[in-house]
């Protein structure tokens, strides 16, 4: 650390301590000595582990965000929630169709919706939650799918819910049934594992098992990249 760095007060849990200015979230909780077992996964935004409440001294408004994204603040009160209850159904896909009636039947409690909005209050991703819920009760499994792609499943919208719902096992079973029935079929994946199926690569993989990490990572840096298009 720098003479210049700026430190700032945060409060962990109620607990006061000075970090430097810049750290995230979750840096400035193993700054303080906090072990994250709970609360931190891939630490790049993606894993929906790291679900952060806070407000500010001057500013009662709870807020949301995820540990590993959001960078500390001057007098940042914070908490984590790694983990909030919630109630996920079973059920084969296989059996399911891609309606909105059919993701009724499994998850009713939607009905429940009131549109208030605090789902989407509450979304560190910035998702349009309520409007997904609402995509699902007009049936149109397409949208839930748009709206809610970038859901990492934090839990932030169903701990936020006041009529307990849990929107983002509504929007997971949603893409599901897109994913199976409705997007368009990729010829290329079905070749794949066509010739996976055919044992066309065991060669090859048992060649690279037997690769030490150096020459795995020269093969890696070396390989042929397709175009994107
Ligand atoms: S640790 Fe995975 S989203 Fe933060």
């Amino acid at each position: 650390m720098t003479e210049q760095t700026k430190i700032v007060d945060i409060y962990i849990m109620g607990k006061h301590y000075q970090v430097p200015e810049g750290l995230t979230i979750m840096t400035a909780l193993e700054y303080c000595g906090y072990r994250l077992v709970r609360g931190c996964g891939c630490r790049a935004g993606f894993c929906g582990a790291c679900a952060t409440v806070y407000n500010l001294k001057d500013d009662p408004q709870l807020k949301f965000d995820l540990a590993c994204q959001k960078t500390v603040e001057q007098d940042m009160y914070l908490a984590q929630i790694p983990f909030f209850p919630a109630a996920k159904a079973t059920y084969d896909i296989e059996k399911l169709e891609p309606t909105g009636e059919q993701v009724l039947a499994v998850y009713p409690l939607i009905e429940k919706c009131f549109g208030c909005n605090t789902c989407t209050k509450a979304c560190p991703q910035e998702l349009e939650v309520m409007w997904y819920m609402s995509d699902i009760l007009r049936g149109d499994i397409p949208e839930v799918m748009n709206k809610s792609f970038d859901c990492v499943m934090c839990g932030l919208c169903a701990a936020r819910c006041p009529q307990g719902l849990v929107p983002y096992n509504y929007a997971l079973l949603s893409r599901r049934l897109y994913g199976k029935y409705l997007a368009p079929r990729s010829k290329h994946l079905e070749d794949r594992i066509a010739e996976i199926n055919a044992n066309k690569f065991d060669a090859d993989i048992e060649k690279l098992k037997k690769m030490d990490k150096k020459e795995i990572q020269k093969k890696y840096q070396t390989r042929d990249i397709e175009a994107a298009y």
